[in-house]
């Protein structure tokens, strides 16, 4: 059996690299580093793949986020509502900016922001919500959009887990993710459904004046040559990672459907078994879709029950057998973003999704072998 990664990017590499090779060394030749070519193309390519009015590349998800939250004015004091479970960047960025992060709980099914809970936060400063597609599938962007066009809120996608992911609406419409709030974030990160071989990312919006604000800001502010009329800040895809993105890009939906491949054996082999949840794919989907497209399983996240998840991550490791706990403490719950005002039981999904959670490894290469190893290590040690 081949050795079992988490992410498997030198097999992924191995079938793409005389596109991506011999990309790299044109690029190297055309001396064009920044802005050149490739970053143009890119840019139209995703904007037709996503169906979208403009990409803005830039140097990394993190940045994408604030640079969307700079560029919709927010200002110190606005409040603007996230979910308590994901990576920190989403949190961070709303800090950095002097704004107010007000996280809320998520919901159990999805591990997705729950609609309910954004509800219930809204106050007179309340701006923006930002739902993050975690795990690769969308939140509940219906009633996200529904609360924002209520209260006239902005409505920020990120992204950065869900690319190529769809989120069908109740009443059968199907949009690419990202392409549905007023604007978006998305992180070409090299273990990314789409990534690039060092940081990269883009934000997205159908709203022109937007794009356009959003492309000075880019660019330290500039929409003139050193005439710099708002703050901003310098953040660039460079060439080399365009490239690598062209020669990924018409590949993503079969890449993803290898991901959404494995997660159904994976689901599969654990139908069974009482102690151990699968991923939930949200009805919204199902009851539209014939084969669901909208979860692109960047991580295919179990929770397990009545088990004592850190041993389990033990004795896979000690089997050979990767995996990650995201994430093991809710950001409420973290130095940098405790707060006062936050109330333990506002929080019970998160509580305990950080006790249960255990993602196993999730990528394009994985095989049967593999996948039948992985199950029955796991089931092996929830049967004990
Ligand atoms: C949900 C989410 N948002 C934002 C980011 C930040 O992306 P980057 O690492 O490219 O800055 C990540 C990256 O892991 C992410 O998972």
């Amino acid at each position: 059996m081949r050795k079992i990664q988490m992410v498997d990017l030198q097999g992924q590499y191995e079938s793409i690299k005389e596109r991506v090779d011999s990309s790299i060394s044109e690029v190297i030749k055309s001396a064009a580093f920044i802005n050149g070519p490739e970053v143009h193309a890119f840019q139209k390519e995703l904007e037709e793949y996503l169906d979208v009015k403009h990409v803005i590349p830039c140097a990394n998800g993190t940045d994408a986020l604030q640079i969307a939250m700079m560029g919709l004015g927010l200002k110190p004091g606005d409040e603007v509502i996230t979910a308590d479970f994901t990576f920190a960047a989403t949190v961070e960025v709303i800090a950095l900016l002097q704004l107010t992060p007000v996280l809320v709980d998520v919901e159990k099914d999805t591990f997705n922001i729950d609609p309910e809970a954004v509800r219930k936060a809204i106050t007179p400063k309340t701006k923006a919500i930002v739902p993050v597609h975690l795990f690769g599938q969308s939140a509940n962007m219906d009633a996200i959009m529904e609360i924002a066009a209520e209260h006239n809120l902005y409505v920020i996608e990120d992204n950065a887990q869900a690319i190529g992911g769809t989120y069908t609406s109740v009443d059968g419409t199907s949009m690419k993710t990202g392409a549905i709030g007023h604007v978006a974030s998305t992180s070409f990160f090299p273990s990314k459904n789409l990534g690039c071989y060092g940081d990269g990312g883009a934000i997205f919006t159908n709203d022109d004046d937007l794009a356009h604000t959003i492309r000075g800001v880019v660019n330290h502010g500039m929409y003139q040559r050193y005439h710099h009329d708002v703050v901003g800040v310098n953040s660039r895809l460079d060439s080399i990672q365009a490239t690598v993105l062209r020669a990924k890009l018409p590949l993503l939906d079969t890449y993803n459907k290898k991901r959404r491949e494995a997660a159904e054996k994976y689901t599969k082999a654990f139908e069974n078994i009482d102690t151990i949840i699968v991923p939930q794919i949200a009805k919204t989907c199902t009851s539209v879709c014939e084969k669901c497209t909208c979860h692109v399983f960047h991580q295919y996240t179990l929770r397990v029950l009545d088990t004592d998840r850190d041993a389990l991550v033990k004795f896979l490791n000690e089997n050979g057998i990767p995996c990650g706990v995201y994430y093991p403490i809710p950001l409420h719950r973290q130095k940098a973003y405790v707060d006062e005002r936050y109330n333990e039981a506002d929080f019970k999904v998160t509580n305990q999704l950080v006790k249960e959670v255990i993602s196993l490894p999730m990528h394009t290469e994985l095989d049967d072998e593999q996948i039948n190893f992985i199950t029955s290590k796991v089931i092996e040690f929830v049967n004990r």
